[in-house]
């Protein structure tokens, strides 16, 4: 009963050290943001500085997501072995040294390496914080701390867009203003790095490794009342020895395929809607209709950035599949509209001769259509892969669905614009329309509505054959 006293009584309100915990996890998701964001505003001052071309530059930003592909299928391991702290150092420190040498503006071999390493850091990173945040946080604000995720990796966007060109207007020469973006980098990484000594290890993870005691320990930082810690142990534990197969065996259950294809999908339909096309070539796009300036390279991930803030609240009060629709229908929406918009002004030859409608137009679809994505598939998504997968599969689950994340993350980046050039400028924005209407009829069909259960009662409930849209029922299992 010693520890009765330290947990307490209080059973509302959660502790400090939860939102803690959760933000500097969360500090890997800025780093996807900082490394993702990085290139719209610096890719002209490494092409000079490198004296690259248009293709060389293209390979230099891409290898970023060929890291993230390597960087996933590693983490799965990582987290399983070395646990999910000790993944997320490996994380933090890749990124800074990766960084940090780059700042030196080595021979370019070495800078593609360090862009490949960056990539495999956000790689790791991407596949290990939602992990760890729903593993750590306690059900009911779950949702939120998992949407943290989705926050930071938009501030991630935001910020480096931001400095990138404010540095590249500052100072001219790339000889200092290269190391300077790559600094910026630096500094949030050794954050994350430092950072990452004072978390706790995944009491989940803990117990997966037979560690009952330090998970106990853990459950007493994070929680507020000996009985909250009881039902929580219980709950692992009745997970962990419910019927099930240990580890690789896992893949072959008719259970964890199925929702490991929602997982899948949910992933293919985030990147197929078309997101990257618009935060790596956004400034590309209104150049084509005319609109050049600040206006071009901060608008979207301004717009990102700030729609991410609801998401936060509204994952728990509306849930995910809700979020899922409104944000699909709205990109679809826009989609259209800003492909109407581009077949209208298509005979116009000379961008600048573009009149204000079409740019109104454009400008306010670009908006509502990022306000779409950063309110729902932008967070939604990373959190339901991190919770539909029961314990003894998330990793895998996990790996699998990021891989499938960069992969297609990789195709849109590296075709999006080259489709345009073929089929005419509208034509990309009436494909990832298609895809959003697929994307509805999906969520309707096959996604759990996730909010509010502990992951132990979906897991119960995916082992006794409730269908996949029902999961999230708390009745039909138990
Ligand atoms: C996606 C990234 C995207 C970012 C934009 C993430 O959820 O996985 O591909 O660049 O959102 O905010």
């Amino acid at each position: 009963m010693a520890h009765a006293g330290l947990v307490g009584a209080k059973s509302s309100g959660y502790k400090t050290i939860v939102y803690v915990i959760c933000s500097v996890a969360a500090l890997g998701g800025l780093l996807f943001g900082l490394d993702q964001g990085f290139i719209a505003n610096s890719l002209e001052t490494i092409q000079r500085h490198y004296q690259l071309g248009v293709q060389g530059g293209e390979h230099y930003s891409s290898i970023l997501a060929t890291g993230g592909i390597v960087g996933a299928l590693l983490a799965g391991l990582f987290a399983r072995f070395l646990g999910r702290k000790r993944s997320l150092l490996v994380a933090g420190f890749i990124f800074t040294a990766a960084s940090a040498l780059s700042a030196l503006l080595p021979p370019l071999p070495v800078l593609s390496a360090c862009r490949f390493a960056l990539g495999f850091g956000v790689g790791v990173a991407s596949f290990v914080v939602p992990l760890f945040l729903s593993e750590t946080a306690p059900a009911p604000i779950r949702g939120s701390m998992g949407t943290l995720f989705q926050l930071m990796i938009t501030i991630g966007i935001f910020l480096i867009s931001l400095t990138n060109v404010l540095i590249a207007r500052t100072f001219m020469n790339p000889v200092t203003s290269l190391p300077l973006m790559f600094l910026t980098i630096t500094l949030f990484a050794a954050l994350m790095f430092l950072g990452g000594f004072v978390l706790p290890e995944s009491p989940r993870w803990l117990m997966l490794k037979g560690r009952r005691e330090e998970a106990v320990a853990v459950l007493r930082r994070t929680l507020n009342t000996q009985h909250e810690i009881d039902v929580e142990i219980e709950e692992i534990e009745q997970a962990l020895h419910g019927p099930q197969g240990a580890g690789a065996v896992i893949v072959m259950r008719g259970y964890f395929i199925k929702v490991l294809m929602v997982g899948v999908l949910l992933q293919v339909f985030q990147q197929l809607v078309g997101i990257n096309m618009m935060i790596y070539y956004s400034p590309t796009i209104f150049g084509y209709a005319g609109i050049k300036g600040l206006l071009a390279t901060m608008t979207v991930p301004t717009v990102n950035m700030l729609f991410t803030f609801p998401a936060i609240r509204l994952v728990e009060k509306w849930g995910r599949k809700k979020l899922l629709y409104v944000g699909a229908i709205t990109m679809l929406v826009t989609m259209i509209a800003a492909g109407v918009t581009f077949q209208a002004v298509g005979s116009v030859s000379n961008p600048a001769m573009i009149g204000g409608t079409p740019k109104a137009v454009l400008l306010a679809s670009a908006i509502l259509y990022i306000f779409g994505f950063a309110v729902s598939w932008g967070p939604v998504v990373w959190l339901v892969c991190s919770e539909i997968f029961p314990l003894e599969g998330r990793e895998i689950g996990m790996t699998i669905t990021t891989m499938v994340n960069w992969t297609f993350a990789g195709l849109v980046m590296a075709n999006a614009l080259s489709f345009m050039q073929a089929h005419g400028n509208a034509s990309i924005f009436y494909v990832f329309a298609g895809f959003c209407v697929l994307a509805v009829a999906f969520v309707a069909l096959f996604v759990p509505e996730t909010k509010g259960i502990t992951l132990e009662e979906m897991e119960f409930n995916l082992k006794n054959g409730v269908r996949l849209r029902e999961l999230g029922n708390r009745e039909p299992g138990r």
